[in-house]
């Protein structure tokens, strides 16, 4: 097997670069490093795969991936959720291409061989005539994705089987994620299927936009304050926290100017408010009564975001959660779950997902002008001139906007290093780390043998 590692020559270049803060251009486009990427980062991650509210039933399966490798994630008759490798061990072929369903055994398409939901090989044409006795079929079953785990019915998988677990991956997520996840009881259900589209952008680009970067609302969301949905202040979407956390994870909590509540707990109905109280400690129920708009990022590419949506009288929140699935250097699949409290009313439910499509879906106002800048951001990063340039993440050594010097404020209740304003790059330089961390450990050779 071919190890792809950074030769030490870039691995230096690169270093000087990103010790200073600044990130170089060009390896958002650069295919050499796309390859390492692959490796290095998706390969030992931990990748999101489904919610549990997706899998009901004995039988039910969705068809995923973790980058280039096909993924089934199905329920057993036990109830346990099990992931395979979604290729077939005759001759590879990919098994299941329906994107849901409820199934006793996956059969191929090429030469009939079937696997029951333990992804065990049970059934082959002609069997006995073809293949006699001697094959044990024990040997050709799917192959398991090496790790899965959950946490707040959000499922994951790992190509390393010696990742650290997913609770430790996760780290002081864990509590942002208790909060959003695990507010009201029953926690989240997904509606409908995901979304899915493919966007010209680099899946850092696109990552970053979401986990780290509060900044770009007020310009590149302009029409939402031109229609009334969002506030004029330019400031708007910086007031509150920026929290950095360990491996690359962080959460912008978005309030007022004021820090006091615009809507009181996102504009959810008044009646699941007990549940808060009930499901949340006293510092998550706090920030949950105050805040506007969670968004944010789990290292490497899953994003979320949490906003109040709609206009005075009518205003919803629901939760959405979208994996950057790189398919290349410069182009991303974007796969985008809404997600709603299991226990809000029915009628809340429907308006919330009809905002979320007029808003964060595939043809919402903020998505398509989201996906404007990022093409806009591949287009111009393979040239010549963009080599040894270095892009501007303003806050180097946490000054807010060349000036003033920020300090994490340490009566902020929640984990990890909170900074008073989210107009700010710390989450942005964290996730590049990490990313510089993974990618150059074990610096070697550029190819080494293994
Ligand atoms: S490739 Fe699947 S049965 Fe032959
Ligand atoms: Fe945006």
């Amino acid at each position: 097997m071919i190890k792809k590692t950074l030769d030490e020559k870039a691995f230096q270049l690169l270093k000087e670069k990103m010790d200073k803060g600044l990130f170089p251009q060009w390896v958002l486009t650069d295919p050499d490093i796309y390859e390492l990427e692959k490796e290095n980062i998706f390969g030992r991650t931990w990748q999101f795969l489904a919610h549990e509210s997706e899998l009901k039933e004995p039988g039910d399966y969705v068809t995923r991936w973790m980058v280039n490798d096909p993924v089934i994630v199905s329920k057993n008759r036990e109830g346990e959720i099990k992931a395979f490798l979604n290729s077939c061990s005759h001759r590879g072929v990919h098994l299941c291409t329906a994107d849901r369903g409820n199934k006793k055994t996956f059969t191929c398409p090429y030469h009939g061989w079937s696997y029951n939901l333990e992804g065990e090989l049970i059934g082959i044409v002609a069997g006995n005539k073809v293949y006699g006795g001697e094959m044990d079929k024990g040997d050709w079953g799917l192959r398991e994705i090496p790790q899965i785990a959950s946490y707040q019915g959000m499922i994951f998988g790992n190509l390393d089987k010696d990742a650290i677990s997913l609770e430790d991956y996760l780290g002081e997520m864990k509590w942002y994620l208790d909060l959003m996840l695990g507010r009201s009881d029953g926690g989240m259900e997904v509606r409908g299927l995901p979304q899915r589209w493919v966007a010209k952008a680099n899946w850092k680009a696109t990552a970053e936009n979401f986990a780290a970067d509060p900044y770009h609302v007020q310009t590149t969301h302009r029409s939402t304050v031109e229609m009334g949905i969002s506030p004029e202040d330019p400031l708007y979407a910086g007031y509150g926290h920026q929290v950095v956390m360990e491996n690359g994870h962080g959460i912008n909590v978005i309030t007022s100017k004021t820090g006091k509540a615009r809507v009181p707990f996102q504009a959810t109905p008044e009646s699941m408010w007990p549940m808060f109280e009930k499901n949340l400690t006293p510092e998550q129920l706090d920030i949950q009564s105050r805040v506007t708009v969670f968004v944010g990022g789990m290292y490497p590419n899953l994003s979320f975001v949490s906003p109040i949506h709609g206009t005075e009288g009518h205003l919803h929140n629901y939760l959405n959660f979208r994996l950057w699935r790189p398919i290349g250097p410069d182009k991303v699949e974007v796969w985008c779950w809404f997600m709603i409290d299991k226990s809000a009313p029915e009628e809340y439910k429907e308006a919330a997902y009809r905002g979320y499509l007029g808003s964060f879906g595939p043809t919402g106002t903020l998505e398509v002008d989201d996906t404007e800048n990022w093409a806009r951001i591949v287009e111009v990063s393979s040239g010549l001139m963009a080599r040894d340039k270095h892009l501007n993440y303003n806050s180097i050594n946490n000054y807010l906007m060349g000036f003033e010097r920020v300090e994490p404020d340490s009566n902020f209740q929640g984990p990890g290093t909170a900074y008073p304003t989210t107009y700010i790059d710390a989450i942005a330089r964290s996730m590049h780390e990490q990313w510089f961390k993974l990618i150059s450990e074990g610096v070697m050779m550029k190819e080494e043998i293994v």
